[in-house]
């Protein structure tokens, strides 16, 4: 190929990343893409938006000390936290999310369902930053640090709870003071069952939640 030939497939190709950039900048103006809650995303955009989450949650969550222990006044504290701040959107064992949750897009995830999707740090992160675009808020300006990490302990445990315990535990009254004598065993206190969590029950988690059977449960 000689030099003139290579100039003008260069000029060309360099005309044509400066279209699709034009045409990029001006598409937002067209009103072609759709930002009703009520479409859902074409697969290549649920692709790059939820990949994009993920890695950016992995990365900022990256190196981030964790709590060794939480307490089982922690998990009660986080149980209330829970209650107040997240049930409404995300549901819980045996109570549904809110009827208007129903309407986001993303609809919020039940957190029951994929116990292992987070570690600890990653929660965390996710709880401080929130999430871009969803609904999801940040709650950096709501909840100290250590009421955050009391939530991370609770998302971890309640995957692990009887179906009925999150009722059992509204009922227990612990976020009035209740006795937290009355609370079902939160959770198989064996830690290869808390795969990457290093948020471990204590003794005291133990003797708040004893191992009597629970009303209900097989
Ligand atoms: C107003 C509704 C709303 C509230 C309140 C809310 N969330 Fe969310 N949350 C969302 C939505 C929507 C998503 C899904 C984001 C996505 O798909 O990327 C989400 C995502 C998450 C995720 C990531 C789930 C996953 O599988 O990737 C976690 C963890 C989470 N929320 C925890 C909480 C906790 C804990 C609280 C309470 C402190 C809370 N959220 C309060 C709407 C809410």
């Amino acid at each position: 190929m000689d030099w003139s030939r290579l100039k003008l497939v260069a000029l060309g190709g360099a005309l044509t990343v400066a279209a699709i950039g034009v045409g990029a900048l001006l598409y937002p103006l067209t009103g072609l893409f759709d930002t009703a809650a009520t479409v859902p995303h074409s697969p290549l955009v649920a692709y790059m938006v939820h990949n994009t989450m993920i890695h950016s949650v992995r990365d900022r969550a990256d190196g981030l000390a964790v709590p060794a222990r939480m307490s089982a006044a922690d998990l009660a504290a986080g149980f209330c936290s829970y209650d107040t701040h997240c049930v409404a959107c995300h549901g819980a064992a045996g109570v549904a999310r809110a009827k208007f949750a129903d309407g986001m897009y993303p609809t919020p995830p039940y957190l029951i369902s994929q116990p292992d999707k987070w570690n600890d740090a990653e929660l965390f992160s996710i709880l401080r930053r929130g999430i871009k675009m969803t609904a999801m808020p940040s709650w950096q300006n709501t909840l100290s640090p250590q009421q955050t990490w009391q939530l991370v302990a609770f998302l971890k445990t309640m995957p692990k709870l009887p179906v009925n315990g999150y009722a059992q535990w509204r009922r227990a009254g612990l976020c009035r003071g209740g006795a937290p004598v009355s609370l079902p065993r939160p959770a198989p206190l064996d830690e290869s069952t808390l795969p990457g969590a290093r948020v471990r029950p204590t003794a005291e988690t133990a003797e708040a939640a004893p191992s009597r059977p629970v009303p209900g449960r097989p």
